[in-house]
């Protein structure tokens, strides 16, 4: 763990700071030893602008001293993977892997369809909600989709027509819905996120399938990537809502702490939009491996149900620990990350960096955006061990 660290560079230079942690980062992505030394060749005043990057995607702590914070920046599960997928790869032989991998994107979709309580011919195979994004960013009108922002990072940024809450105003179930209903109303498709990234609000799937029903001639694309955290997620999805007019984007890389592989779901009943995206999909779109990881994690369904739970009750604890410090804190949500509003959020980044913690750090100048961090729940063990580090700060400071 760092000690203390103090931002002596003025806030003033710190694009140029960005735009050298930026560059560090591309290197990153040729070899992260190149770009370890490089960071290491830097005066130690210039390695700490590069810890707080507005905007960098969560779990991406490349620009900080590896293996140096504990990494809460990322809404992955931090108890995956499951150990059976461990055994699983470990099992995989060589020939497996040497012909095209026949038959996978139908066993992915089947015990995924299972696992959410949907009927597999409604499901395609993708890699990731962020395959179904960057389709759906392609094929619908640009300025006839809007997003009930704040919203995820690839969303926003494909997705140029925000919606987002009043000036000023902390967004909520009742807000979202209400401009859901508005949108649906202009636009012939609306996305959202729900639960939400970043603030974890989650509007009630009854009720925007109600607001759906009045509006047939809109279409609304949800990206549950994080229902399964809830623990009814196969009641609230909206996977059972039976409407033509809904598409769902889901993906078990969150709950099951595989986000290095690649697999994901959309559901849609929509027979027009369902061909359409699966005309822009490449055949084996999943890998043997992907395939393998994502099947044996949601066939482990005792595993999942004991760190949600474990999360969730965890959640509460961090929720009341961070709340001391961050009172506006949005509360009460049912997912295992919390969103902490700033005026300031380097400052509130550079709070969590000097307790050893890396958080998400979002800016709210930027479109989509809302100022502040965002905090996952750990696992007990270091919950414990993050109360200790929060305690003896306290006395200190
Ligand atoms: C709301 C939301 N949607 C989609 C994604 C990307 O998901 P996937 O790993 O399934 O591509 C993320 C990842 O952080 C997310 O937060």
């Amino acid at each position: 763990m760092p000690s203390a660290i103090s931002y002596r560079i003025p806030e003033a230079t710190f694009l140029a700071r960005l735009n050298f942690a930026t560059s560090a980062r591309v290197l990153h992505t040729m070899t992260d030893r190149i770009a370890d030394a490089i960071c290491g060749l830097l005066h130690p005043d210039e390695r700490m602008t590069m810890t707080t990057i507005l905007d960098s995607q969560g779990g991406d702590l490349r620009a900080l001293p590896r293996g140096a914070y504990l990494d809460l920046s990322t809404c992955v599960n931090r108890y995956g993977p499951p150990p059976s997928v461990w055994e699983a790869l470990r099992s995989v032989r060589p020939a497996q892997l040497a012909a095209h991998p026949y038959g996978m994107d139908e066993l992915f979709v089947e015990t995924y369809a299972k696992f959410m309580a949907a009927e597999p011919k409604h499901l395609l195979p993708g890699r990731g909600i962020t395959e179904f994004i960057r389709i759906l960013a392609d094929l619908l009108p640009t300025h006839g989709t809007a997003v009930i922002t704040p919203d995820y990072t690839d969303t926003i940024r494909l997705f140029p027509v925000h919606l987002p809450p009043a000036p000023g105003a902390v967004d909520s179930a009742a807000a979202r819905l209400e401009r859901v209903d508005a949108a649906m109303a202009t636009y012939p498709y609306v996305m959202l996120s729900n639960p939400n990234n970043p603030l974890g609000v989650y509007v009630p799937g009854h009720d925007l399938a109600e607001i759906c029903r009045s509006h047939p001639g809109s279409v609304l694309i949800v990206d549950e990537a994080y229902i399964e955290f809830l623990i009814d997620h196969a009641g609230l999805s909206m996977v059972n809502c039976g409407l033509e007019n809904v598409v769902v984007l889901r993906s078990p890389n969150k709950l099951f702490g595989i986000a290095g592989t690649r697999t994901g779901a959309l559901w849609t009943r929509n027979a027009d939009l369902a061909g359409a995206v699966a005309a822009r999909k490449i055949n084996w779109c999943l890998s043997y491996l992907d395939v393998v990881a994502a099947t044996t994690a949601l066939a482990d369904v005792a595993w999942a149900d004991r760190t949600r739970a474990a999360l969730l009750e965890d959640a509460g604890d961090l929720e009341r620990l961070l709340a001391a410090n961050f009172p506006d804190i949005v509360s009460g949500v049912p997912v295992h990350y919390r969103f902490l509003p700033s005026a300031d959020p380097v400052a509130a980044h550079r709070y969590f960096l000097e307790r050893g913690v890396a958080v998400r750090a979002l800016d709210g100048s930027k479109p989509g955006r809302v100022a502040g961090v965002r905090v996952t729940t750990p696992t007990t063990a270091e919950l414990a061990e993050i109360k200790e580090r929060f305690a003896s700060r306290l006395e200190v400071g």
